[in-house]
């Protein structure tokens, strides 16, 4: 899914190289320039050309000790959304430099692969593998203790999809909604945050709310997701709740984007109804954005025109269908967008 193509610096190490070593007017006029100089010449120019490209705003290059020449895109690194053609065909070629194929998952040495339920046992039997000896020192280093249910990731199962598909649902929405890190977005439903963490490592601190009614997909969004991704310090305000009842995100949010991923079609249509007629006064009007997964029953099955009446009633406009790639495995979801388009 690449909606965007990004412009591409071409700042490379070689191109830097062609440069300094191109035409020699000291040579063209017969001046004799002795080794050691011309080394220490280049090298000085090689330094300076360093100090220059550090020091201004030029758009970034990155190189590494194998692929001399990477170009990154010139959009701010921390505010990209999809990988480029180029970060994919990066890591191809790694993958093939390193001679890498995918071996059956077998018992090998210094490799113990083990399943959840292994993993389960071992830390109800072992309470963990500990390197501490004596109950003092093995007591005073764990500052959130984890549930073991948790911390053997079952919950990544919990919906069935791959926990890798939040990455493009992220993806897609965001390059949708024109996402910037100080937009604000709520989502309805965010479960375990397969989709929730990518937006909340993206956005600006306490600017992803949710709504979830589901305790176990809270713990495990609470106890282990935000802190085993670094993210606890990004604030998200996740609350319980399963009445469409968002006043207790404050009274006057403004959200950039809502979405619900796979949830309404698991609630009934009037509860849908009472929660998008609280919602459109939280959407900005005009470029925020409602997106609903998989189908829009709550408002087909009302019959097209009493929909679109209803819809209208509330000053929200259908903007029609979409569909998005993955990066990972074979499979899309279909979205319906919405905006608001009274003020
Ligand atoms: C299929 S899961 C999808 C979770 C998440 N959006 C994702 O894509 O990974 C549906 C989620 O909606 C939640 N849900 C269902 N009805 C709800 C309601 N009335 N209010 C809030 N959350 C609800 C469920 O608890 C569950 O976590």
């Amino acid at each position: 899914m690449f909606l965007h193509s990004y412009s591409t610096s071409t700042l490379s190490l070689s191109s830097s190289v062609a440069f300094l070593s191109s035409s020699s007017p000291t040579m063209q006029k017969g001046i004799f320039v002795s080794v050691p100089v011309l080394v220490l010449s280049v090298s000085f120019a090689a330094a300076v050309i360093f100090l220059l490209s550090s020091s201004c705003s030029c758009p970034s290059s990155v190189s590494s000790p194998n692929d001399v020449g990477v170009s990154v895109s010139d959009v701010r690194l921390e505010e990209r959304i999809s990988p480029t053609r180029e970060d994919i065909e990066w890591v191809r070629d790694l993958i093939r430099s390193n001679g890498l194929r995918m071996q059956k998952n077998e018992l090998r040495k210094g490799i113990n692969p083990r399943t959840r339920d292994q993993q389960l046992a071992d830390l109800i039997q072992y309470k963990g593998i500990s390197h501490y000896e004596g109950e003092e020192e093995a007591n005073n280093h764990t500052a959130l203790p984890c549930p073991g249910e948790l911390l053997v990731e079952q919950h990544h199962s919990n919906y069935g999809e791959p926990w890798a598909g939040g990455r493009d649902v992220f993806e897609f929405l965001a390059q949708s909604s024109n996402l910037k890190p100080n937009s604000r977005v709520l989502e309805i439903g965010c479960g375990t945050l397969r989709v929730g963490l990518h937006f909340i490592r993206y956005l600006n601190p306490t600017h992803f709310h949710c709504l979830e009614k589901d305790e176990l997909s809270l713990m495990a969004a609470l106890r282990y997701e935000l802190p085993s991704q670094g993210l606890l310090r990004k604030r998200p305000l996740i609350l319980r709740g399963d009445d469409m009842e968002f006043s207790k995100f404050g009274l006057d949010t403004a959200y950039d984007l809502i979405y619900a991923s796979a949830v309404f079609l698991h609630m009934p249509d009037k509860l849908v109804w009472t929660g998008l007629e609280r919602l459109v006064e939280k959407l900005k009007p005009y470029d925020g954005r409602i997106f609903v997964s998989h189908n829009v029953k709550f408002c087909s099955r009302l019959g097209g025109d009493e929909c679109a009446k209803k819809l209208a009633s509330l000053g929200l406009e259908y903007l029609g269908k979409q569909t998005h790639d993955s990066l990972l495995f074979n499979h899309y979801e279909i979205w319906f967008g919405f905006r608001r388009v009274k003020p």
